[in-house]
């Protein structure tokens, strides 16, 4: 069952029924100032930092699941009735509900007793606000008096403190009213510089200030007393709960419609302008004033609204493609390069599932997330690469997270997963391959943000080299210190106290558990590192890499190879983790994936084995399932993946995160159909007829699919903030359609499904338009191109002349 549909030219997913099985949700904002919107105008809106700088509240886990957002409310000042026309919070019956999630904005229409409603929300580019941009049509034969009620709660700024000091925030909310606009200034007279402010277009009949006020004692948002009243008291929050609520009367001709408009937004003040008169504690508003003035205005809110339409247009303009299957196109084109961008800017920070008050930035996580958005926002990615080099230790390792306001690497969540700092080098690799901007390996990047430490960007990654070297076990594997990609597998952990962190507690010195996946990712990054020092004129350290990686690679051989796949890791006792000869957790994903995309056992014959066994054991109609036989019981010395009960995350369920390596695998071994059948799998407009089952939304990936272990078998979870949109992004574009960037120039090596005739893409790449088309003369992989009509050597599409800013490329399969 589907609970509505794709509208592609439009680049909106549709929703056509309000009670989706959980709250669908998108975002608002691209730069700063963010938001998350749900189907039925849940969510909340944060500038920058979505647990410091938290505009308006939210109550996690609440019931219904999606309350508390951007409320409208309409009154029918006749009979009294009233009614939301996003559903949540009164959920009337609407007639004709839609809700359209579109990149970046969200419109939710309904009608309901003759009254039409649409709400647009969306933040323009390059302001810290967003706009409602509601408007409103009579449908019935009669003049209505009506009335329109807005509503948000303030949130004190920091989302954690506020929802747990009430002790002290219970007095001190500050609000200010000043010619209709709401001024939220909480801490404001002291260490803060910056309010928000909630603003409506049209003369008030009233306000409110305080949510008590507004709601009335025992009541809640489905049925606030002043809306069932019709009226507001003007209240002044002192303390208790600031929220925002306008009151605007309408009358309404048969037929006529009318707009209004409502503005959210985060204003900083410069610290000695704060206030106006300087000498008095009132809000100085010159700054804020002219850019409210501007927003109340229609020409400039629909001329905004069209360029955040354009701006769209021309990220997704970079790379568009034309194959034979509908959810490819889609994703490719429009929702899978949409989800990358909000990864990379909400790393896990702020979804319906990470609560936006725990984590900052991941280390692994953002070096990944850059991979499927590089080549949208080059700048932003260089400047993140910087950022995350910068939290680098001297030994090489990394933080495992840093704050993305202070940029600091984060101590409490500490260092030691040994995978990090091979991640930087992948990051960094592909943002050269992308701009072919060698000079940022020249940047002066300190280590640990420690001022005088600074080494050229590139020493950083022969720490991040060394590292793994400086680290080995028995066998010659790395280490894996806490844990590697997978957070779980806490092999150093050992513990047995309630509640301790998985993550952050160490038990053991841990010399001796090694992990396979991390030897594979360091082949994989000591690759990459050589391929750069080649271009350096580094020939030597070149050499040193590819050494040190075939020599890993030989160890793997020997000690990562358990007969029929790859080995996942040794425990702190020296015995196998996904073996054979394991009891639970024979096989493993990471480890068949990671190892043959880093090109081990292409050779041997290793790479179709371990691929031929994922299909049999792992493989299922939903996905690829992380690890088999699930753990059926705690293992002290497993750590988390054993917590979980069979069939969820870590412990058997689908890490949709991990299944684009088994298809990149699949395309290096050639298997075009099997890599895209996987993608097929979990690709969620392919899921959308089986929604009910899925109960994510069908436009973004899930971290997790439920697996077969689980009861709830091909149920995703954890929807949006997942290294799965780069991944599954970087996979179809570049290893199955085989559009790849390279050092010297655009790569096209297709691996599709025999039964594909061909397909098209455009290309944007280094200032120059690539028109590709692909044909199949033959089964095959073997690619012959022909550039501007002439035979070409090679798979790579040498650099045009100056000046030359369209290429077109043929490329015949065989
Ligand atoms: C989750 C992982 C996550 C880790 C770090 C674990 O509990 O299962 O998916 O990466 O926590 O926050
Ligand atoms: C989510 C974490 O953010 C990521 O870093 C980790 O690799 C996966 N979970 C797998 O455990």
């Amino acid at each position: 069952m589907k609970y509505g549909y794709f509208d592609d030219e439009n680049r909106e997913y549709v929703i056509t029924q309000p009670d989706t099985p959980l709250p669908w949700i998108n975002y608002l904002g691209c730069q700063a100032y963010f938001g998350i919107i749900s189907n039925t105008a849940g969510g909340y809106s944060f500038y920058r930092d979505a647990r410091l700088r938290r505009l308006t509240r939210y109550r996690y886990n609440n019931v219904p699941y999606d309350l508390g957002g951007r409320y409208i409310y309409l009154r029918d000042d006749e009979s009294g009735e009233f009614w939301s026309p996003s559903w949540q919070p009164t959920r009337h019956d609407l007639k004709n509900y839609t809700c359209r999630h579109g990149l970046g904005y969200t419109i939710i229409e309904s009608r309901y007793s003759g009254i039409e409603a649409r709400t647009n929300y969306f933040v323009p580019l390059d302001e810290d606000l967003e706009i409602w941009r509601f408007t409103v049509t009579n449908r019935r034969k009669t003049r209505p008096s009506l009335s329109i009620f807005s509503s948000i709660e303030f949130c004190l700024w920091d989302a954690q403190d506020d929802a747990t000091n009430f002790q002290r925030n219970f007095s001190i909310g500050e609000v200010e009213i000043e010619g209709g606009v709401i001024y939220h200034k909480t801490e404001y007279r002291e260490r803060r510089n910056h309010f928000a402010f909630f603003a409506c277009s049209r003369e008030l009949a009233g306000f409110d200030t305080q949510r008590e006020a507004f709601v009335g004692a025992y009541r809640g948002w489905d049925k606030p007393a002043a809306v069932e009243r019709g009226r507001l008291s003007n209240s002044v929050a002192h303390g208790w709960a600031p929220m925002g609520a306008h009151h605007v009367k309408l009358d309404l001709g048969p037929d006529e419609t009318q707009e209004l408009i409502f503005l959210l937004g985060y204003h900083e003040n410069p610290a000695e302008q704060k206030f106006d008169p300087p000498t008095s504690q009132t809000l100085n508003k010159k700054t804020v004033k002219p850019i409210i003035a501007k927003y109340l205005n229609g020409a400039h809110v629909a001329t905004a609204f069209e360029n955040l339409r354009q701006y769209w247009d021309g990220l997704l303009g970079i790379c568009q493609v034309e194959t034979p299957d509908v959810h490819t196109n889609r994703m490719v084109n429009i929702w899978n390069a949409y989800q990358c961008m909000a990864t990379f800017n909400m790393s896990r920070s702020a979804s319906f599932y990470e609560s936006g008050i725990g984590r900052g930035l991941g280390f692994r996580d953002s070096n990944q997330d850059l991979l499927g958005f590089v080549h949208m926002v080059p700048a932003r990615a260089r400047e993140r690469l910087l950022d995350l080099a910068a939290t680098q230790l001297p030994t090489g390792g990394a933080y495992h997270q840093y704050q993305p306001l202070t940029k600091r690497g984060n101590n409490d969540v500490g260092s030691n997963f040994n995978d990090d700092p091979h991640w930087l080098i992948l990051g960094a690799a592909a943002y050269l391959k992308e701009t072919g901007d060698w000079g940022i390996l020249d940047e002066p990047i300190p280590y640990d943000n420690v001022l005088g430490s600074e080494q050229p960007l590139y020493e950083h990654f022969q720490h991040s080299f060394q590292y793994t070297l400086d680290r080995l076990g028995p066998h010659g594997l790395p280490l894996i210190g806490r844990a590697d990609w997978n957070d779980c597998l806490n092999l150093n952990c050992f513990s047995d106290t309630p509640g301790e962190s998985f993550q952050t507690t160490t038990n053991k010195d841990g010399r001796a558990a090694e992990s396979v996946f991390i030897a594979a990712l360091f082949v994989l990054a000591a690759r990459e590192l050589a391929e750069i020092a080649q271009r350096r004129g580094r020939k030597d350290e070149a050499q040193r890499y590819l050494a040190e990686a075939a020599k890993m690679e030989d160890t793997v051989r020997k000690h990562g190879w358990d007969g029929e796949w790859f080995l996942r890791a040794y425990d702190d006792f020296g015995r196998k983790v996904g073996s054979q000869e394991c009891a639970e957790g024979k096989i493993f994903i990471e480890t068949q994936g990671f190892c043959v995309l880093a090109g081990i056992g292409l050779d041997d014959g290793r790479a179709q084995r371990a691929m031929e066994s994922v299909s049999k054991h792992l493989a299922t109609e939903h996905g690829i399932i992380l690890q088999q036989p699930a753990y059926s019981k705690y293992y002290l010395e497993l750590g988390e993946i054993s917590s979980y009960p069979p069939g969820y995350k870590e412990n058997a369920g689908i890490f949709c995160h991990n299944n684009p390596w088994v298809m990149i695998a699949e395309t290096r071994i050639g298997n075009g159909d099997r890599a895209h059948d996987y993608y097929a799998r979990i690709n969620p407009s392919a899921r959308e007829p089986i929604s009910e089952l899925h109960r994510c939304e069908p436009y973004v990936y899930a971290q997790m699919i439920a697996g077969r272990d689980a009861p709830t078998h091909g149920e995703a979870k954890n929807s949006w903030l997942t290294g799965t949109a780069a991944w599954n992004y970087c996979t179809i574009t570049q290893w199955i359609l085989g559009i790849r960037p390279f050092y010297e120039g655009l790569e096209i090596r297709p691996v599709v499904p025999k039964s594909w005739r061909g397909f098209k893409a455009t290309r944007r790449f280094r200032g120059v338009t690539y028109h590709i088309t692909v044909e199949r003369a033959g089964p095959g992989n073997q690619v012959a191109l022909r550039v501007n009509g002439v035979p070409s050597e090679g798979a790579v599409v040498p650099a045009p002349a100056e000046g030359q800013r369209e290429v077109t490329v043929d490329v015949t399969l065989t």
